[in-house]
């Protein structure tokens, strides 16, 4: 366990006195630290003193400390961070194997664990233990870890300034394996990337194998972390123009076939079908009867959102809320999209706040849909647990999303929402009901994501000019990239050339 450094109870950026529930938080942030070979590498997932079977939520995940890191760098506490990146760097090139078979060299573990294994009697050794999925419920593998450490090596150097680290030879490897993994070729004709169900931030299945929207903001911002960090020499010129055709490519798809409001749903409630040509304006054969009863009642008219995830005659219409939030924290969104998101959230408080920010989807898979869909899952019942339950944790990315809208007021009233009840509830993992009402059937407390969630959105709030180096502003240039060359040819026409106008920028 790390020792001694701030918590002193003044909150030094603002000259305040810290809140009993922050100086809780960070006493519990403290208390979650691991050390490997004495120095603090990450915090544990739970601390729940009264679970008597932790799972793996004794681990350090990847996913999770993303929070506890940005409390730590906002505090000025860079170290364990720094550490953090490197330990999981070398958990990266790992044999990994399920059943004989082996993933890709660039992936990142899930979590990792710290193991004491004896070298003779008297001597021991401290080893690290990754998780890859292959001890994982399900054995998925977890495609966001490796985005999100792309992402925190990105806001480690933009906070620290230590711009030494990611010139190292190793980190840049690291980077460009983990590149390598998520640009290569397949099957696939969509720019985004194909995963299975389960391999981010809902690691259970609950329907959103394909292409979900989580996974597309988090590895459009990781790719716009990497181009600005890859060192530019002779050797990472034809990565940086892939990367820069792929931004492009991704953002165009997505702003483009993701987004919906009144309007657009209107237009696919009169979509014709079955257009075979390369014309066809329903281009992937959505049948309107997809359309959800409960999404006509519910769409408000400011406003819209990104869908979960889009396949050949299937769009999933839930609204996933981390997949919105860093779509606009990541400017994978248009700054009029970005404002409608948030206008939606603002319209439809009560179903996606309620008494806990934030619910991870709406609405919940019920039913037949729900034994299809989930395979019977008892944790996601309706309104429970990834199955529109609420996760405090994602208050940290809500802040920063409104602060980047100028829209402070809204995070505070999520933020003061959120304090009063985590506190007295002993920081929950997740809230269960339509709105956020109880403490998780299953719920850990204690969670560390829940804690340092909460304590990276009060800093946010706090200076928000910190939150700056944490989200992008549009990139103009990706949107003139258009590598197919058909506008030259006259035979036939660019259909990004063409749908250009129709992108609100
Ligand atoms: C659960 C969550 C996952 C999280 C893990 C540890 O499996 O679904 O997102 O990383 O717990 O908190």
């Amino acid at each position: 366990m790390q020792g001694g450094g701030g918590g002193g109870g003044l909150d030094e950026a603002s000259c305040r006195t810290e809140t009993e529930a922050e100086k809780e938080a960070w006493r519990l942030l403290r208390e979650s630290v691991v050390t490997y070979c004495g120095n603090p590498v990450g915090t544990l997932a739970a601390c729940d003193p009264g679970d008597k079977n932790p799972l793996n939520y004794d681990q350090v995940f990847i996913r999770d400390f993303v929070p506890s890191a940005l409390a730590f760098l906002l505090k000025g506490e860079g170290e364990i961070v720094r550490n953090f990146l490197l330990h999981t760097l070398q958990l990266q090139s790992w044999e990994k194997t399920v059943d004989c078979y082996s993933p890709g060299q660039g992936l990142m573990p899930a979590s990792f664990k710290i193991r004491t294994v004896p070298l003779d009697d008297t001597k021991f050794e401290e080893v690290l233990d990754p998780d890859f999925g292959e001890s994982a419920i399900g054995r998925v593998a977890p495609v966001d870890s490796g985005l999100w450490w792309i992402i925190l090596l990105r806001a480690y150097t933009k906070i620290t300034g230590d711009y030494e680290m990611q010139e190292r030879v190793d980190v840049q490897t690291g980077i460009k394996l983990i590149l390598n993994l998520c640009l290569s070729d397949g099957f696939d004709m969509f720019p985004s990337i194909l995963v299975t169900d389960g391999s981010c931030m809902i690691d259970r299945r609950m329907g959103i194998h394909g292409h979900p929207l989580e996974i597309q903001s988090l590895f459009y911002s990781a790719l716009r972390c990497a181009r600005e960090m890859l060192a530019s020499d002779e050797g990472s010129k034809n990565l940086v123009k892939t990367v820069n055709n792929r931004l492009s490519a991704l953002s165009f798809h997505i702003r483009q076939y993701y987004w919906i409001d009144m309007k657009k749903i209107n237009e696919i409630y009169r979509y014709k079908t079955e257009e075979y040509s390369t014309e066809a304006i329903n281009k992937f054969n959505i049948y309107p009867e997809q359309i959800p009863y409960w999404l006509m009642d519910w769409i408000p008219e400011e406003g819209g959102y990104m869908i979960g995830n889009l396949q050949p005659a299937h769009m999933d219409f839930r609204f996933f809320t981390l997949g919105n939030i860093w779509s606009i924290v990541s400017s994978l969104t248009t700054p009029k999209q970005n404002n409608s998101i948030l206008n939606l959230l603002e319209s439809k408080w009560d179903d996606l706040v309620g008494n806990m920010p934030l619910k991870i989807v709406y609405p919940a898979l019920e039913k037949e849909e729900w034994r299809i869909i989930t395979g019977s899952d008892p944790k996601n019942t309706p309104w429970s647990y990834h199955n529109g339950g609420s996760w405090p944790t994602l208050l940290w990315q809500f802040t920063l999303a409104c602060i980047k809208m100028g829209r402070i007021e809204l995070a505070r009233k999520a933020v003061d929402l959120a304090e009063k009840r985590l506190y007295a509830d002993h920081w929950p993992e997740y809230y269960d009901t339509r709105s956020g009402k109880f403490i998780g059937k299953q719920s850990r407390q204690y969670q560390t994501w829940t804690i340092a969630g909460y304590l990276t959105s009060k800093m946010l709030l706090e200076n928000p000019e910190k939150a700056s180096l944490l989200y992008w502003e549009e990139d103009y240039d990706l949107l003139e990239i258009c590598v197919c060359g058909l506008s030259k040819t006259g035979r036939k026409v660019c259909a990004r050339g063409a749908a250009k106008s129709q992108i609100l920028v």
